[in-house]
């Protein structure tokens, strides 16, 4: 389902959908930028191409950096050519996860250059005053990330947990580690007295899950309700007189993936299951329970992320605001300088899946042009069948970078 046309089903799956419409607004601007802006009469022109990187398996393996990302990020720094890092990871504010990496690529970065998976998540401006249930990443910290974006009542599945122990019962080893970061839940799971029990309005998956079992089992509890009240179980699941024999369809909160990814290349030798392995984990409870496709069942959700439309967009439109920033301190710097628009992006990534895929079949709206461009670094084993086809295979992202680089200049 969520593999469909993407802006629609980035919020909306089906013609009885429940999700909201996101309207877009700009990007804030920053003016911090002559950090890494060549601005000197000699430096170079900002030119018409652009790249946007990945970062698992492109510029770091798990937290270490890859051998030339610094070479290759400081080069386009050099020459004034704008850049964006794009992934579908997530777990820590744009803030932080920009210090930190930064501090490890030794490349000056800022949040106007970062689109992390759970980063649109932050538009979503109908849920900031409803309570939310936030799933993934280390303790609490999406939970945090939420926060900052501006959602006001955000619980976890370990606040859930700590308040009612029984709800899970195989975690109860893991209590003291949930109690050092979980909060009193704004209401208690009162089977006996819905009205006042714990209710939650939306969903999201902000990063990859730590514990499967209490997540999986906290979202069918939310999934089979009614209206998202804890403790309750819904009169329509189950009839077949209803659209997806009306299972998620009496007010259930709706559910919003940040990434689609089922392997990612971390520090083992071996790709590692990633958020998607956890949702695959999610839609065979899901199917067990309803009866699943075969019974005309499915698991409504949005997932959002590469490959998909909505995410490539965001990150067009932020890689535009960033270039125009770099173009405007430019002429502040060269008047004379005039800096053409925007025409071609490179995407480099190591998963065929998504970053790959992604650079494919975006539809740019302002139709530039996206070339993928896969490295042999993270996911992708080099000299294997890509399941989707780059437009250039490389060794890493310096190699990326040169052809690009080489590319552009034989269509001088
Ligand atoms: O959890 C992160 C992983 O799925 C991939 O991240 O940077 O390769 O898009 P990235
Ligand atoms: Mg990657």
């Amino acid at each position: 389902m969520a593999l469909q046309s993407p802006i629609l089903s980035f919020l909306r799956l089906s013609s009885h959908s429940r999700s909201p419409i996101l309207q877009f607004r700009p990007f804030l601007t920053r003016n911090h930028h002559r950090r890494h802006l060549q601005t000197s009469s000699t430096s170079p022109p900002i030119p018409d191409y652009a790249f946007a990187f990945d970062i698992d398996g492109v510029l770091v393996r798990s937290s270490d950096p890859l051998p030339r990302a610094h070479k290759a990020l400081s080069y386009l720094q050099s020459q004034n050519i704008p850049f964006i890092l794009l992934t579908n990871g997530g777990g820590k504010h744009e803030s932080e996860r920009v210090e930190e990496l930064s501090k490890k690529l030794k490349v000056p970065l800022d949040t106007s250059m970062f689109v992390q998976s759970h980063t649109p998540f932050e538009e979503l401006d109908e849920y900031k005053d409803k309570t939310i249930l936030v799933v993934g990443g280390d303790e609490d910290k999406c939970r945090r990330v939420a926060e900052r974006y501006g959602f006001k009542s955000v619980i976890t599945p370990g606040d859930i947990l700590t308040a009612h122990p029984s709800i899970w019962p195989f975690s109860q080893q893991f209590l003291p580690y949930y109690a050092s970061f979980s909060r009193p839940l704004p209401r208690p799971i009162l089977p006996n007295d819905p009205t006042n029990s714990l209710q939650i309005s939306a969903v999201f998956i902000y990063n990859d899950p730590r514990d499967w079992g209490l997540d999986i089992q906290v979202l069918k509890d939310l999934l089979l309700s009614r209206a998202g009240i804890f403790g309750t179980l819904s009169s329509k699941n189950n009839n077949p007189e209803l659209p997806n024999r009306g299972f998620q369809r009496d007010g259930q909160p709706p559910l919003f993936f940040s990434n689609p990814d089922l392997l990612w290349a971390a520090a083992y030798h071996l790709p590692r299951l990633g958020q998607g392995g956890f949702r695959e984990a999610l839609e065979g409870v899901w199917a067990a329970i309803t009866g699943g496709p075969r019974m005309g069942v499915e698991l409504e959700k949005t997932v959002i992320g590469k490959p998909f439309q909505a995410t490539f967009e965001f990150a067009e439109r932020k890689l535009l605001t960033h270039r125009a920033d770099l173009v405007r301190e430019q002429e502040l710097g060269r008047a004379e300088q005039k800096v053409g628009r925007l025409k071609r992006v490179y995407m480099v990534g190591d998963n065929p899946a998504s970053d790959i895929r992604g650079g494919n079949t975006f539809k740019s709206p302002r139709g530039m042009e996206w070339v993928s461009v896969l490295v042999g670094t993270g996911v992708h084993v080099p000299g294997s069948e890509p399941e989707w086809a780059p437009r250039a295979e490389v060794g890493d992202v310096w190699d990326a970078v040169r052809w690009a680089v080489g590319e552009e200049k034989m269509k001088m």
